[in-house]
């Protein structure tokens, strides 16, 4: 999380670093800052809260400079203030970070000793007195940040401004992800080529460790150890046009709407539709072998592989182990070498399950990136990457990549399958003839808006709300609740439906809303059981589900949406769009930053 951007110019910089910054503002947006030379000095404008205030900063006190650095920040340390806003700086050098440099409270006490005077509750104003502090003892610019570098320990992006040096910039990265532009006598450093793609197609992304000296002629990259190297630069095909909202009120609002489509571009991708096959890409390891899947994601992306993983052991009978990457990090699994290890993200950038990938890559794993940026770090370090097709994704709330990953990932159990001989082809024809039906039940699922509607404005009056759901419903009961916590603050919980009279029965009145995803499927009596158990509490339930669903649900409801029948395996798609417009209307009734929910971060570059 954060957006950084750097210009080295030849024209003044200050208006565009705000136009870099808008595009990295699904980094963060809880306050923004730059920092330009004029005259050689530093000087700085800061704004709390989204980028148009530091717009308007801008326009009341305009910035010169032909050298500058801006920032989008996601606070860690420190309260989203002003004052805490980056860039930070002293008198000599100015610095925009994305990361949280974990030593920060060590090195803060002994600079305290050394006299370096404090200002911010942050993490990063360290980086700046560090420099600083090796600057004061006689050191070249390049020489104090090579001094200060391998003092820091976390994780981290950083561009640095130096007072009195308008033809020098750094950049540095360790773990968190940063790219360099080359433009006709100007460069630039960027979060993600996505940034600059406004001012260049031309990028090198530096690799963990790498720092570089920039100047208007180019850039010299140093690897952690102080080697000279070279990394490739390539053409990117980011587009410089902001992805506007068409006519709908929000991206999530858009995003939603466009799945049918995405969710078909994605599965063209992976089907021969003529003759009901799936045909992926070339991979470098035998999935007719595989004996052990590990998967690995966060939030949203976490849920798609919870649902991939019944998908997988149901057709392709392997083993598929699931976890949330914060907690597979760290728990040391032990890994058969030569098993598969899959990872599931939208940015490819979440710190955790890159994290989880490195650890599966060096206990011997096959790695496999399920990723919508294909120029991500996680695509990059994959061996081998099945996209999603999704485009840029701009609402926090992650929509249209979550059901595209849920295509990948149904392509890739029935290949597994297939080729592990658990489907026949008569199977795989089967399966594939309902995946290519998936998109038309999507826009049916759509035609549901504005009955919706209607019910976001009773739900928008609650204060909690339960989702259950069985089989692969119980992940999307997951994903509806956490879609409605994020973006419309009502407290929500999803649960498997067999989980009710465990605990959270408890919490039945008739006060209580039980949203159940319940399409007629072979689960379907023992979840129709459960919403009686919530009926004879007195909870309102509303209930998603088929016509025969409808029939045979035995109750009373608040509230009925009656989807088309469908193969079981279709399913996901087409009722995550009824929770996706679920929690979106009653985000917009509730009158929320639909597309920017508080203290969230559409890319989580930290753990
Ligand atoms: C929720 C949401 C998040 C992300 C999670 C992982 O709507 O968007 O839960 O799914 O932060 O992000 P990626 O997929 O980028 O790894």
């Amino acid at each position: 999380m954060c957006g950084i951007v750097g210009i080295l110019g030849l024209e003044p910089v200050a208006e565009r670093l705000v136009e870099a910054l808008k595009r990295l503002e699904y980094r963060g947006y809880d306050s923004a800052g730059v920092a330009t030379l004029e005259d050689g000095g530093i000087v700085r404008r800061r704004a709390e809260g989204k980028l148009k205030n530091l717009d308007a900063r801008l326009r009341a006190e305009p910035l010169g400079g032909t050298i500058g650095i801006g920032h989008t920040r996601w606070a860690t340390h420190g309260a989203p203030t002003e004052r805490n806003a980056h860039p930070h700086a002293t008198e000599k050098v100015a610095v925009v970070h994305n990361g949280i440099i974990e030593n920060f409270r060590d090195l803060r006490r002994e600079l305290e000793a050394a006299g370096h005077v404090f200002l911010t509750e942050t993490d990063t104003e360290i980086v700046a007195h560090l420099v600083t502090d090796e600057m004061n003892k006689g050191k070249a610019p390049v020489e104090a940040v090579a001094a200060a570098l391998p003092r820091l320990r976390g994780a981290f992006a950083l561009a640095f401004l130096f007072a009195g040096e308008p033809d020098l910039m750094i950049g540095a990265r360790r773990g968190s992800p940063l790219a360099i532009g080359y433009g006709d006598g100007e460069m630039y450093v960027g979060s993600d080529a996505l940034a600059l793609a406004p001012f260049t197609s031309r990028i090198t992304y530096l690799e963990d460790g790498d720092w570089a000296i920039i100047t208007h002629r180019g850039a010299e990259i140093r690897d952690a150890a102080g080697h000279k190297v070279a990394r490739a630069q390539i053409t990117s095909s980011a587009s410089s046009f902001l992805v506007d909202k068409g006519n709908h009120r929000h991206f999530m609002a858009k995003e939603i709407h466009e799945q049918p489509e995405v969710v078909g571009h994605t599965l063209a991708h992976y089907l021969d539709m003529a003759n009901d096959r799936v045909r992926l890409p070339a991979l470098p390891f035998d999935i007719a072998s595989l004996k052990h899947v590990a998967m690995s994601a966060c939030g949203t992306a976490f849920y798609a592989g919870l649902i991939g993983k019944y998908w997988m052991e149901r057709f392709a009978r392997v083993p598929v182990e699931i976890d949330i990457a914060s907690e597979f990090r760290y728990r040391e699994a032990p890994l058969a070498p030569g098993g598969l290890a899959v990872f599931v993200s939208q940015s490819g950038e979440t710190a955790d399950t890159l994290a989880s990938l490195r650890y599966a890559a060096q206990h011997g794993q096959h790695v496999l990136g399920i990723v919508n940026v294909p120029t991500s770090t996680i695509a990059r370090e994959s061996h081998a990457i099945m996209p999603t097709l999704a485009g840029p994704e701009i609402g926090v709330a992650s929509t249209k990549a979550f059901t595209c990953q849920l295509g990948v990932l149904a392509c890739l159990a029935v290949a597994v399958g297939r080729a592990r001989g658990t489907l026949s082809e008569a199977d795989e024809q089967r399966l594939v003839g309902a995946l290519v039906a998936a998109p038309g039940l999507m826009a049916e699922a759509l035609k549901l808006e504005p009955k919706i509607e209607v019910l976001a404005r009773t739900l928008a009056k609650d204060k909690d709300v339960l989702y259950l759901g069985r089989g692969t419903s119980y992940p999307l009961a997951l994903e509806g609740a956490l879609k409605l916590k994020e973006i419309s603050y009502i407290h929500a919980e999803g649960y498997a439906a067999g989980e009710l009279k465990h605990g959270p029965i408890a919490l039945i009145d008739e006060t209580m809303p039980v949203i159940v995803i319940a399409p007629h499927d072979r689960v379907f009596e023992k979840t129709a059981s459960n919403m009686q158990e919530v009926a004879a509490r007195g909870g309102r339930i509303i209930l998603f589900t088929d016509a025969r669903g409808a029939e045979e649900a035995g109750v009373k409801t608040e509230a009925t949406f009656v989807l088309p029948d469908m193969p079981a395996t279709i399913t996901p798609f087409a009722y995550a769009v009824l929770v996706q417009l679920l929690a979106y209307h009653t985000a917009v009734v509730m009158g929320t930053d639909v597309d920017q929910p508080r203290n969230l971060a559409k890319s989580v570059t930290v753990e």
